[in-house]
């Protein structure tokens, strides 16, 4: 599809050089000029004729069609003509309002045609703040006048909002807006506020806000403030604080400027905030003016308590704070990302997060309540205060009591003591408060220390209880173990129980026998309630010794694999197992007789794969596997020991071949096989070296001992080609060499598509021009009569020098489209409602 619309961008380029034909002007660029105040702007006109030689009075005429001659370049507008061209430009250094209008260029063409072209200039201004200062200070009882002018072009619309809520200006006499501000009819205590001037230009959707304030000053900060008063002699000012009738000349922590009527406020507390009435007074007389003065103080938590409270009772931690403005006080749990919401929570409707303000005193409460408190709610919980000056933290918790309780604990597995190795029994009980812990047996409580055979450690919230039986049978008992606080008590039985050697072991099978190894299967004594077997022993003697008493031993650790070594091959062997745990060995049992078979050629190695031995699971078929080598020229070949059978391995042979598979059969090639190669028995690797790329070899390894060789064990390996062995050592295996090729072959047949397009369009030549003459050999689409052409008049052959025009339409004028079924063209409008565009 984008090739289709590629060959359509092309033709229309060449369209706007070819196209005109009519002497007329044109301005450069097209359409109106919208341009920002202040911006440049540069405006060509250029002749469009046949012969520009017959071009005279070329000139720029402004709106009032006055012709501009300046070429001074400091002007504010000018001409410029270039040498040797025909064309003159008209520059704006700089756009200012009254520049806006019509701009003519005219001319005289072979001394009787009067050619003109104009285009217009628009100017506009963005949203400009002329006078709106953001603390201006309204007097009580006289009508103050909230400055805000602002200038844009197109006109701005002017909307007021009083601390964010607009002011609806029709339906209150005590506003009038113009477009200097809002006049505000006799000021009062109430109308004090943040005040804002919000101009729009739906034209260009500008939108611009400013908030008018009173003068905001910090708690603890340094305030100051300038009466601005004018007289004849200049004016000497007083400050008095309205709220104590202070005059701050006198007073500590202000300093009035009598002079420039400054005050400054050292370290501003909190009662400061007030009205000022600042009076200047010359010979003449006096004035005067009053100021509010906001003082904003930093939130502050004063209380937040720790509370306790049982589990599932109601309970609610409160945070106390001040501030000015009255701070927001939300809760976050500490384990937690985000603060609570105001009011129920959604994931959890039991808490609830409210606050009561008291903006009059600054004072803020916030109150985290729970219905019913859950273990889970236990833990630390900050209170956040935050006001516009800054954000305050405390952290206070809350404590969820509850009874006593094993849950972490659940199973207490019995506990297990024999001969002189005690019983350990241990009782930890969670609780809130800590629970106290008694010991029950029999029935009785265990009092301190009451028999030698019993010791206590603890009494809450751990404990352990220490029994040594010595024989005494009455202690194999069951114990309680009673855990109590103030909301209640449990308690948990704990058993403790005689252990004993492990039973007999079930069954022996041997699972593997060569002439010196046995691997046998064992099935361990049953474990049932019984402490763990720690290793599993056989016993071993030749059927010619017939005592015990002699035997040889060797001990596994339980769940190992049991495998017996150095057998003496054609020998009667007699075998027994004993299991041991750690109250010592259990009885004999699972005694067999074998006898170990002949020596023989070894068993066959186990190659290794990239480090792996191949899975000799049950979809294995070493006949058809085939393991790659990284390399274009080499492999190395691993393997593991395998049983030698009796006699010890001498050496391993190593043979191979190369290989293909004809009609799915693997074929060895008898002319390409290596010579028999001797590895020394101490190694278990093999480099083959000098190899084909991208070949398969047959590799067989045979392990030999004084018997002979072992049955051999066979892979396939196919070596790497040449080129991604080199794409392989980039460390870029990404990119194979089909992709590249891939690519190349892209950029080519894009090239070429090219190179036909503009054939096409400059010469008629090429495949596109061919196809073009195919569709339009023969009637496609009624749109072809459209063409004024004679159907039956032939084209002319591709590849001529063929004039462009043909019957007065530019044939690269036109659109190819390409619906699916069939292609046809049609003149004119290079991107039409049809096009392919
Ligand atoms: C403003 O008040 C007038 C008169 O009370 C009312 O007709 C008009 O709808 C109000 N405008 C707005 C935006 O609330
Ligand atoms: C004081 O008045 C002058 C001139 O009217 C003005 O430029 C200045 O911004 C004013 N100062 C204050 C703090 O309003
Ligand atoms: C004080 O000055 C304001 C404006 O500067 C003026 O409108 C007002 O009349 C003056 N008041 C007196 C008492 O001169
Ligand atoms: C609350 O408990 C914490 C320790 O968990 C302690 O540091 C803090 O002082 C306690 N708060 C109050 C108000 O008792
Ligand atoms: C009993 O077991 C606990 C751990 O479960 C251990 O901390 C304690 O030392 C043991 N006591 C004795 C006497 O072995
Ligand atoms: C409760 O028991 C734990 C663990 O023994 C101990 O660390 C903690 O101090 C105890 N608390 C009280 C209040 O006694
Ligand atoms: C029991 O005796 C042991 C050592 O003999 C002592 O550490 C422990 O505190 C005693 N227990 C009680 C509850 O007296
Ligand atoms: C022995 O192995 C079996 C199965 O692998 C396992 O379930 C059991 O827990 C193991 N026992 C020991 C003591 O490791």
């Amino acid at each position: 599809m984008w090739l289709w619309l590629m060959f359509l961008v092309n033709v229309s380029t060449l369209t706007v050089i070819i196209g005109a034909s009519q002497p007329k002007l044109q301005i450069q660029p097209e359409g109106a000029q919208i341009k920002p105040i202040g911006s440049g702007l540069a405006l060509i006109c250029t002749p469009n004729v046949e012969n520009p030689n017959l071009i005279t009075q070329l000139e720029w005429r402004d709106s009032r069609n006055r012709r501009i001659d300046t070429t001074d370049t400091k002007a504010p507008v000018y001409i410029q003509r270039a040498y040797g061209e025909t064309n003159i430009v008209l520059i704006f250094s700089k756009l200012t309002e009254n520049l806006a209008g019509t701009y003519t260029c005219a001319a005289n063409y072979a001394s009787s045609e009067q050619l003109v072209a104009s285009t217009n200039v628009v100017t506009i201004i963005g949203i400009t703040w002329v006078d709106a200062p953001e603390s201006q200070y309204p007097v009580i009882g006289q009508d103050y006048k909230v400055r805000c002018e602002i200038k844009a072009n197109p006109e701005p619309i002017v909307y007021w909002l009083k601390d964010g809520e607009e002011i609806n200006v029709t339906s209150s006499n005590r506003y009038i807006t113009d477009q200097h501000g809002l006049l505000i009819k006799k000021v009062k205590e109430s109308d004090d506020g943040v005040y804002t001037c919000r101009a729009v230009v739906f034209k260009t959707g500008q939108i611009e806000a400013k908030n008018i304030k009173p003068v905001e000053v910090v708690e603890g900060e340094e305030a100051s403030i300038i009466c601005n008063g004018t007289g004849k002699p200049p004016p000497s000012f007083t400050w008095i604080k309205e709220k104590t009738r202070q005059d701050l000349s006198v007073a500590d922590r202000f300093t009035v400027k009598k002079n420039t009527g400054s005050l400054v406020i050292h370290k501003v507390e909190f009662n400061d905030d007030s009205f000022y009435k600042c009076v200047a007074e010359n010979n003449a007389g006096r004035n005067e003016t009053v100021v509010k003065i906001n003082v904003l103080v930093k939130p502050k938590i004063y209380e937040f308590l720790n509370i306790t409270e049982p589990l599932g009772n109601a309970a609610k931690i409160v945070c106390k704070a001040q501030g000015r403005p009255a701070p927001a006080i939300f809760f976050r749990k500490l384990t937690r990302k985000d603060p609570y919401d105001n009011g129920q929570q959604q994931y959890d409707p039991r808490i609830k997060q409210e606050s009561y303000t008291d903006e009059e005193k600054g004072e803020t409460i916030g109150v985290l309540n729970f219905n019913k408190l859950r273990r889970t709610d236990d833990g630390l919980y900050a209170c956040i205060a935050e006001n516009k000056v800054e954000t305050a933290y405390k952290n206070g918790h809350i404590t969820v009591e509850f009874p006593p309780s094993f849950e972490k604990t659940e199973n207490y597995p019995p506990v297990w003591s024999w001969e002189n190795h005690p019983g350990n029994l241990t009782c930890i009980a969670e609780s809130i408060p800590n629970a106290t812990i008694q010991w029950k047996f029999n029935g009785l409580y265990i009092e301190d220390n009451n028999t030698a055979n019993i010791q206590r450690f603890g009494n809450g919230p751990i404990s352990y209880l220490i029994i040594t039986p010595n024989n005494d049978h009455r202690l194999y008992s069951q114990y309680e173990c009673i855990a109590t606080n103030k909301w209640g008590s449990a308690s948990k039985l704990i058993e403790l129980r005689k252990a004993t050697v492990p039973e007999h072991i079930q069954h022996v099978t041997p699972e593997s026998v060569t002439a010196t190894t046995i691997k046998f299967n064992i099935g361990g004594p049953p474990n049932f309630r019984g402490i763990p077997v720690r290793s599993i022993t056989v016993q071993y003697q030749t059927e010619r010794e017939r005592t015990w008493s002699t035997a040889r031993e060797h001990t596994w650790s339980y769940n190992a694999t049991y495998i017996l070594e150095n057998l003496v091959p054609e020998e009667v062997y007699n075998f027994r197992f004993a299991a041991r745990n750690d109250v010592g060995m259990g009885g004999w049992s699972g005694n067999q007789q074998i006898q170990m078979p002949r020596r023989s050629v070894p068993a066959e190695p186990k190659l290794i794969l990239d480090g792996q031995l191949p899975d000799i699971g049950s979809n294995y078929v070493a006949a058809d596997l085939v393991t790659e080598s990284h390399y274009a020229d080499h492999y190395k070949l691993q393997w593991t020991v395998p049983n030698d059978n009796g006699d010890p391995i001498d050496s391993y042979v190593i043979r191979y071949c190369v290989t293909q598979k004809v009609n799915g059969l693997w074929r060895d090639s008898e002319s390409e096989c290596s010579d028999e190669i001797t590895q020394s028995y101490q190694h278990t690797t093999y480099e083959m070296s000098d190899l084909r790329p991208d070949t398969t070899y047959k590799v067989e390894l045979r392990a030999h001992n004084a018997i002979g060789s072992s049955s051999p064990a066979e892979i396939r390996v196919r070596t790497a080609r040449g080129l991604s062995s080199v794409v392989y050592e980039s460390g870029n295996p990404s990119i194979s060499s089909a992709a590249i090729i891939g690519i190349v072959v892209a950029a080519i047949l894009v090239a070429l598509i090219l190179v036909d397009v503009l054939c096409c369009c400059i010469n008629h030549a090429g495949i596109i021009a061919f196809i073009y003459d195919q569709v339009h050999s023969k009637p496609v689409d009624d749109e072809d009569s459209k063409l004024g052409r004679d159907e039956k008049e032939p084209l002319k052959p591709a590849g001529k020098e063929d004039p462009i025009i043909i019957n007065g339409v530019d044939k690269c004028n036109m659109s190819v489209e390409y619906d699916g079924k069939q292609v046809y063209t049609k003149p004119g409008e290079i991107i039409g409602k049809h096009s392919v565009v």
